[in-house]
C-alpha cells in the first residue's frame, strides 16, 4: 500500500478513536502541586532528568529500588528482574534483609544480583538494627564485612525499625539507641551506610542526628506505603489487632519528612555529614517522586517498594514497561514542570 494512503488510514483511525474516547477523556482532579510551562521548551530527551550519583555511582533515572525480599521461592526471580531493570535504566538496588544468608549460603543466589546488575550501579546489602546490636555486642563484626563482601556490595542498609520488633509476635528486642548502634557499626566497619525505616519514617530529632552522622544516605521509609508494623499487627489474632491497631498510624510521611530534613539542613549547615536522601514511602508515581526531589536541599533519588514488586513476580516485560513508563514520565516532570 503506498505510504501516503497508510498515513491516510492512521489519521483516519486516528480521528475515530478521538471521537469515541472523548467522553472517557474528561479530567476532574487538578495536580496543584506545579506550574506548568508549554511555551518554554522543546519535546524532552533522557537527558533532561539530572544524573545523581550514589556510593559514588552514576544513577540515570533518580530512582531507587526500595529493600524488599529474599529467602522465599518467588524471591531469586523478583530480584532477578530488579536487578536487570536497576542496570538498563540506570538505578540503585537495596537489597532485601540479608540476615538469612549471614551464616548460611542456602539462600544466597537470590541475593546474588552484582553480576546482572554490573559495577556501575550502587548495590547495598540490608540488616536490621536488632542484628547488628548482637553482631557488634558478639564480636562478630567480621560477618557483616563478608556479608558485603560476598555480595559485592557498595555497602550497608540498616533498617531501624523498633516499632515493627515490638509488634511482631516473635519480634527482637532492640537494647540500646539505634544511634549508639550505628555509631559503633561506624566505629568498627569501614564501609557506606544507609539508615532507613520500614513504614514510619524518622522524626525531626532522629532526622536531626542522622545527618549529622558521616552516612551515605537516609532512606525515609516513610508513613504513607508500606507499613511493617501494620503488616505484624495482621499476624496477631482479631482482639489483640483491634486494641493496638491504632499506634501504626503513627510517623511522619515522605512530605513532611522533606520539610523536617530542610530545616534540620539549614540549622545543621556545616555539620551535616550525611551525603544524600533517598525519599521513600507511599511514593505512588513519577509526580510524587519528582516533587520531592524538587523540594529537597540536598543530594537525592526516591525510591519505591511495593509498585516495583507489582511489576517484578512475572516476565521482566512487565517490569521494563513500569520503569520505561516512569522514564518518560520524568522527562515531562523535568522539562514541563516547576514545583510552585
Ligand atoms: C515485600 C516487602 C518486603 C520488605 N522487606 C524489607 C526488608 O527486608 N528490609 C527493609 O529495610 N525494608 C523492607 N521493606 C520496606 C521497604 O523497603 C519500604 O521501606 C517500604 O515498603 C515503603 O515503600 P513503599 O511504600 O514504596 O512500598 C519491604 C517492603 C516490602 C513491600
Amino acid at each position: 500500500m503506498p505510504a501516503q494512503v497508510l498515513d491516510q488510514n492512521q489519521t483516519s483511525k486516528r480521528k475515530q478513536d478521538h471521537i469515541e474516547l472523548a467522553f472517557l477523556s474528561q479530567t476532574s482532579e487538578r495536580d496543584e502541586r506545579f506550574y506548568y510551562e508549554p511555551m518554554l521548551s522543546p519535546h524532552p530527551n533522557e537527558h533532561v532528568i539530572p544524573v545523581k550519583e550514589i556510593a559514588g555511582k552514576k544513577l540515570k533515572l533518580p530512582l531507587w529500588v526500595s529493600s524488599m525480599t529474599g529467602g522465599t521461592e518467588q524471591a531469586g526471580h523478583i530480584n532477578r528482574n530488579l536487578a536487570r531493570a536497576c542496570k538498563e535504566f540506570g538505578m540503585g538496588f537495596g537489597l532485601g534483609s540479608c540476615r538469612i544468608i549471614l551464616d548460611d549460603d542456602t539462600y544466597f543466589e537470590d541475593f546474588n544480583v552484582r553480576p546482572i546488575l554490573g559495577d556501575d550501579q550502587p548495590l547495598f546489602a540490608n540488616l536490621g538494627i536488632a542484628q547488628i546490636e548482637d553482631l557488634l555486642d558478639n564480636k562478630r563484626a567480621d560477618k557483616i564485612k563478608s556479608l558485603i563482601k560476598r555480595l559485592d556490595a557498595d555497602g550497608l542498609i540498616v533498617h531501624v525499625n523498633p516499632l515493627q520488633e515490638w509488634l511482631q509476635p516473635e519480634g527482637d528486642r532492640i537494647k540500646y539507641s539505634p544511634l549508639d548502634t550505628i555509631q559503633r557499626l561506624i566505629n568498627v566497619v569501614d564501609t557506606k551506610i544507609i539508615v532507613k525505616e520500614v513504614g514510619q519514617g524518622f522524626g525531626p530529632r532522629s532526622l536531626m542526628e542522622l545527618l549529622r552522622l558521616p552516612i551515605e544516605a537516609i532512606e525515609f521509609g516513610a508513613h504513607g506505603g508500606t507499613n511493617f508494623a501494620t503488616l505484624e499487627l495482621h499476624r496477631h489474632e482479631d482482639s489483640i489487632k483491634k486494641q493496638l491497631s491504632p499506634i501504626t498510624n503513627i510517623g511522619h510521611s515522605a512530605d513532611e519528612m522533606v520539610d523536617l530534613t530542610n530545616l534540620a539542613l539549614s540549622k545543621l549547615r556545616y555539620d551535616a555529614r550525611c551525603k544524600s536522601v533517598i525519599a521513600s514511602g507511599g511514593i505512588q508515581n513519577f509526580l510524587d517522586g519528582y516533587y520531592l526531589l524538587s523540594k529537597l536541599k540536598i543530594n537525592a533519588v526516591y525510591a519505591q517498594a511495593s509498585a516495583f514488586l507489582k511489576h517484578a513476580t512475572g516476565d521482566y516485560e512487565h517490569l521494563q514497561q513500569y520503569c520505561e513508563s516512569q522514564r518518560k514520565g520524568l522527562m515531562t516532570c523535568y522539562q514541563y514542570l516547576k514545583l510552585k
